[in-house]
């Protein structure tokens, strides 16, 4: 029921892990391959490992008193133990035995560092590899502007990889790209632009934190985590409505374009089977999970896993692709998400017990004038005794 595809890639399972949380050892990596999870996302690499930005670095729903929408804030500065280590044979064989499609992260420093680490994973036997995410929207990298962001750099990284994988000649695992978000119309309809030139990509993940974000302890008066004068990249619920956003406008102008072959995945902000819901109504064939993975470890994804699964058989959908992309304008009404019947999600159980005072107090009302005409108050001598006491009083 939630099998999916990415860029031709079979999922049993369209929800799986984000890259960043626990993802950054192998025995991580197997942690997340023996739980519900559709498929195992590695840590993005660099070429060479590296320690990442200064403690403390990351906040999450636990650090902000768990009541802040299960929101985080980071800037890890990819911390990672280098291309090598995420490929070599004894994690892929490790890996491999997960039976779950393996996806390799990379977010070089340079595009140079990327080519080479992409040389790097042709070189392995690509049967146990069968995706590549290159990440093009770190926010948190000192000195490092997003290329996400810098259209002429996404158009110069995207040509040389594409010339790099085109002059391979074996198959090369599946090429995805990660986004960062974007906040205006024209910056959806320039990112395709410059994606459909290259054949090359076939699924865009979008999206990464929203970056340069602060967090403030206003009792210290200081910035609540160390580096980069204390901004950070933005997750979890905070995101979810522009990740929604996000997905929605870039698979409305893949659409336009003639291009349903270029896959979405959506990350930001999934912590229940309904935010999953609505990033596939949105357009997404799969959904990772970021912050919510980190708080909640892997029991995350069979409880995401069976929310949706419980939401579809609840709508008669079968498969993913009954509602995938289906989402439709505004309709009278459509505020009432509150009849959703099976969610985690702390607001939307707030709204369903609104909806059961509603009818729950109707029924006491008649109840109670039925049953009045059987009960005799003596209204006078209730008047009287207080009359009294107040005189007593005086
Ligand atoms: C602690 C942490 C580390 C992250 N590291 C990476 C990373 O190495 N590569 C990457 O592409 N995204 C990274 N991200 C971003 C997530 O993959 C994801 O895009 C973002 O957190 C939004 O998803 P969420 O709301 O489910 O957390 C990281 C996020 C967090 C919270």
């Amino acid at each position: 029921m939630l099998a999916t595809k990415v860029g031709g890639i079979s999922f049993d399972c369209c929800v799986y892990n984000a890259s960043g949380p626990k993802t950054n050892s192998i025995e991580a990596l197997i942690k997340i391959g023996n739980t519900a999870a559709g498929a195992i996302l590695s840590k993005s690499a660099t070429l060479n490992a590296q320690d990442g930005n200064e403690l403390p670095r990351f906040i999450n729903k636990i650090d902000l008193g768990g009541n802040y929408c299960n929101g985080s804030m980071n800037s890890e500065g990819l911390p990672n133990q280098g291309i090598d280590y995420y490929i070599n044979d004894e994690a892929l064989s490790q890996i491999k035995k997960c039976n779950k499609p393996y996806i390799v992260s990379l977010s070089g420093l340079t595009l140079n560092d990327n080519l080479e680490m992409l040389k790097r994973i042709f070189n392995r036997p690509l049967d146990n590899i069968n995706g590549i995410e290159l990440n093009l929207a770190c926010p948190n990298i000192v000195n490092k502007p997003v290329i996400a962001y810098d259209f002429d750099q996404l158009d110069e990284v995207l040509n040389e990889v594409s010339k790099l994988i085109n002059s391979v000649k074996k198959k090369t695992p599946i090429l995805g790209i990660k986004l960062a978000p974007y906040f205006d119309p024209s910056h959806f309809k320039k990112a395709i632009e410059i994606i459909i030139k290259y054949s090359v990509v076939k699924y865009i993940v979008t999206t990464n934190t929203i970056g340069n974000a602060m967090f403030i302890d206003a009792e210290l008066e200081c910035a609540a985590i160390a580096p980069r004068n204390g901004l950070g990249g933005l997750g979890g619920g905070y995101i979810k409505h522009t990740a929604l956003a996000n997905v929605y406008m870039l698979y409305k102008e893949l659409v336009s374009n003639g291009r349903t072959d270029i896959d979405i995945v959506g990350v930001g902000g999934v912590h229940s089977g309904l935010d999953a819901f609505e990033l596939i109504l949105c357009g997404a064939k799969a959904a990772q999970l970021g912050t919510c993975h980190w708080t909640e470890n892997g029991d995350c994804f069979k409880r995401v896993a069976s929310e949706l699964k419980q939401i579809m058989q609840n709508k008669g959908y079968n498969s993913i692709e009954d509602f995938r992309g289906k989402l439709k304008p505004y309709m009278k009404g459509s505020k009432q998400i509150s009849k959703m019947s099976t969610t985690s999600n702390p607001k939307i159980q707030d709204g369903k017990s609104k909806s059961l005072l509603f009818i729950i107090l109707p029924i006491i009302l008649i109840i109670a004038l039925i049953i009045c005409p059987y009960i005799s108050i003596d209204f006078a001598g209730l008047q009287n005794h207080y009359l009294l006491r107040i005189v007593k009083n005086n």
